[in-house]
């Protein structure tokens, strides 16, 4: 089915366009340039409507940010959290919003496209689409390829962190972290009653599982 537009989405993303990068490909290997700082960059592949990216941007100002989410309308609601926070800390004078978190307006094919080796700090897959068809299984974000694709673009001893509410995919994935002779260093499946989740940021997502008595599941691994 098609997806339904927002009325003026285009108008409305032009709104933030303070926030977004056009175009990706253009900064890879000069990352660290588009924030103007040193500071360690972590990446969220599929942010939804953001609440997870901009928790931690808040969170952490010591840390740059990066958000990809294919989903315009559903960006949008991420960009308006972004820029709300943005605006609350030049009202403290502190340093985030966009200083240390901007947004990527794709579906991500192959992420080397659009960062160097050795770019990132950290990446996080939060309830990742599962398609449970086994035909579909390479376009899972946690593929054994493409767990290899996200290692290049790590620094070493970089991590990837992953939540979801589905048993299949989080099978699914450590087989694959399993597979691909990479580290589990946490690990939990029932991430709320869990010591880790201590520092945890909820995802929109997460909230609604949460809600319903349903566990999350929870992995950091590298390689
Ligand atoms: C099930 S939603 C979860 C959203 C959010 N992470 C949360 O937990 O609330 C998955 C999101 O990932 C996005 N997504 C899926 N594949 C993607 C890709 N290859 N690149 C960027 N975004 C993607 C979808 O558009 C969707 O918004």
């Amino acid at each position: 089915m098609r997806q339904r537009k927002l009325k003026n989405l285009d108008e409305r993303l032009n709104a933030f366009s303070h926030l977004i990068i056009e175009d990706p490909a253009e900064n890879k290997g000069r990352w660290k340039q588009v924030f103007g700082s040193d500071d360690p960059i972590w990446l969220e592949i599929g942010c939804g409507k953001g609440q997870f990216i901009t928790g931690h941007a808040k969170a952490h100002p010591e840390r740059n940010y990066i958000a990809v989410e294919g989903h315009e309308s559903v960006v949008l609601r991420a960009l308006e959290k972004a820029d709300q926070l943005r605006a609350d800390q030049a009202d403290g004078g502190q340093k985030a919003g966009p200083d240390n978190l901007c947004f990527i307006l794709e579906y991500v094919k192959d992420i080397r496209d659009f960062f160097d080796d050795g770019e990132l700090e950290g990446i996080y897959l939060n309830f990742s689409d599962p398609w449970p068809k086994d035909r579909h299984a390479k376009r899972r974000l946690t593929y054994g390829k493409r767990l290899r694709q996200y290692v290049q673009i790590l620094k070493p001893g970089g991590v990837i962190v992953f939540k979801t509410d589905n048993e299949g995919l989080f099978e699914f994935t450590l087989q694959q972290i399993q597979s691909e002779g990479m580290e589990i260093l946490e690990m939990s499946r029932d991430l709320h009653h869990s010591p880790y989740n201590e520092e945890n940021i909820t995802t929109e997502y997460e909230d609604k599982f949460a809600l319903t008595g349903k566990n999350i599941n929870y992995v950091k691994f590298r390689a």
